[in-house]
C-alpha cells in the first residue's frame, strides 16, 4: 500500500470511496470537483491518499488557516479496516501538518459515527463538552449524507 499526496487527478477514486462509506456527510460544493481542487490548491502539502493497485483504498484531508489544522472526510475502505491504515494515514497527515508550524488539529464527526468516534478517541482526539460548535452557510449547500 502506496502513501503519497492527493492530486485532483484522482478525484473520482476519491470520491467513490467516500460514497462506498456510510455515516459521512458531504455537500454538493465544497466536494465536487472544482470544490476538492481548491482545497488542494491552498493545502497542497497535508492532503493524503492510500493506493493498492490503483485503487483509492484511503484518503485524508487535512488542511489548515495558518493557525488550527483541521481533517475532513478520512475514509478507509471497508476490507481494509482495522489494519492500521488509518492510524498510518492520520500520522503522515499530523506530520506534514507539524512540519507546517500547526499546533492543534480538530474535526467533526457525527455523533451516531460509533466506528469514526471509537477511531477518534483511539488516536486522542478528545471531545469539548465545554464548546458548542457554531456555524452559518454563505450560500446554498445541498448535502449529501451517506
Ligand atoms: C474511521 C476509519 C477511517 C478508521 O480506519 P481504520 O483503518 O479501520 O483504522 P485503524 O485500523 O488504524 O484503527 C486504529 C484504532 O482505532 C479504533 N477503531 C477503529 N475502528 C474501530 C471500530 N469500528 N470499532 C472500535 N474501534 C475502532 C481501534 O482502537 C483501532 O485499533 P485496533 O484495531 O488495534 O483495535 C474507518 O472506520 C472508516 O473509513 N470509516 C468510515 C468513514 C468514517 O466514518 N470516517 C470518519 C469520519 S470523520
Amino acid at each position: 500500500m502506496e502513501i503519497r499526496k492527493m492530486t485532483i487527478a484522482d478525484y473520482d477514486g476519491v470520491y467513490a470511496l467516500w460514497m462506498s462509506c456510510r455515516n459521512m456527510g458531504f455537500n454538493d460544493v465544497d466536494d465536487s470537483r472544482e470544490g476538492i481542487e481548491r482545497f488542494l490548491r491552498r493545502n497542497p502539502e497535508t492532503v493524503f491518499i492510500a493506493v493498492e493497485d490503483g485503487e483509492v483504498e484511503g484518503v485524508i484531508l487535512g488542511g489548515h488557516d495558518g493557525r488550527r489544522g483541521f481533517i475532513h472526510h478520512m475514509a478507509v475502505r471497508e476490507k481494509c479496516r482495522r489494519t492500521g491504515l488509518g492510524t498510518k494515514l492520520l500520522d503522515t497527515c499530523l506530520e506534514a501538518m507539524k512540519r507546517e508550524q500547526i499546533s492543534k488539529v480538530a474535526l467533526l464527526v457525527f455523533k451516531y459515527n460509533e466506528a469514526g468516534n471509537a477511531f477518534w478517541e483511539a488516536q486522542g482526539f478528545t471531545v469539548r463538552e465545554d464548546l458548542n460548535y457554531r456555524n452559518k452557510a454563505l450560500r446554498e449547500l445541498v448535502r449529501i449524507d451517506t
